[in-house]
């Protein structure tokens, strides 16, 4: 695909069919996406897809999970309960207040998107060592970009998501990681379900005016 297709194509995707991605379609994209640059050049990232009974077993747990209401406790701080500064906080709040979909009648979509890990039925996770700097997260974030823009050149949908590490004990046990890595998010790699209306692109959220977030200082 041109880059700007690819780019323009950046959206996330909130219901997958059941139709699994190639094995070493997977892998090659993860290959690929070591290229990213990182501090130093110290590729902090580690990469595990779950899929087949490794991932059913974890939808599993995580359904127990939910429903026992057991509180997400993501490696990462809990993001929703930090003290976002009031910057970001506004971004949210708006994009929520011009989306009824988040907030209406229809939270229960978006609710069920992520309680059933969107359909996905491969789910690449990403982590770094318990050990890091935050620079390591931006390493990540980059690494995880990466990921998706090489997962969308091959035809493939994304969704990243923190709630799929909502419970990053099962993601530990189900994908054999170690207890020195920290989970950072998840990334769902498959085809759209165009038949859901959670992928509706009526619900893609809008961005802020340019002028807001870019000034050129001479
Ligand atoms: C680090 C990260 C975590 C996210 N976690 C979730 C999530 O748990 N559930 C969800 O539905 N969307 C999640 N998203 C997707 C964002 O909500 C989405 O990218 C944003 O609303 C903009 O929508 P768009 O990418 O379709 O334009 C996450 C995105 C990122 C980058």
């Amino acid at each position: 695909m041109k880059f700007n297709d690819v780019y323009n194509h950046e959206r996330v995707t909130r219901k997958f069919t059941n139709r699994k991605v190639n094995e070493k379609m997977i892998a090659q994209i993860i290959e690929r996406a070591q290229q990213s640059p990182s501090l130093l050049n110290s590729q902090p990232w580690k990469a595990y897809t779950l899929t087949g009974n490794a991932l059913s077993g974890l939808k599993k747990e995580v359904k127990k999970q939910l429903d026992l209401k057991v509180e997400p406790h993501e490696d990462f701080a809990r993001m929703l309960s930090l003290n976002w500064d009031p910057y970001p906080s506004q971004n949210m709040a708006a994009l929520g207040a011009s989306q009824p979909y988040f907030f209406n009648n229809k939270m229960d979509l978006f609710t069920n998107a992520n309680n059933t890990m969107f359909n996905a039925q491969d789910v690449v996770f990403v982590t770094i060592p318990k050990a890091s700097p935050v620079w390591s997260v931006y390493d990540l974030g980059i690494f995880s970009q990466s990921i998706m823009l090489l997962a969308i050149n091959e035809g493939l949908s994304v969704m990243p998501a923190h709630s799929m590490v909502s419970y990053p004990e099962l993601v530990r046990k189900y994908g054999h990681i170690s207890e020195d890595e920290l989970i950072g998010m998840a990334i769902g790699l498959g085809y759209k379900d165009n038949t859901a209306e959670v992928n509706d692109d009526k619900y893609i959220p809008a961005r802020l005016p340019f002028e807001e977030i870019y000034k050129l200082v001479k």
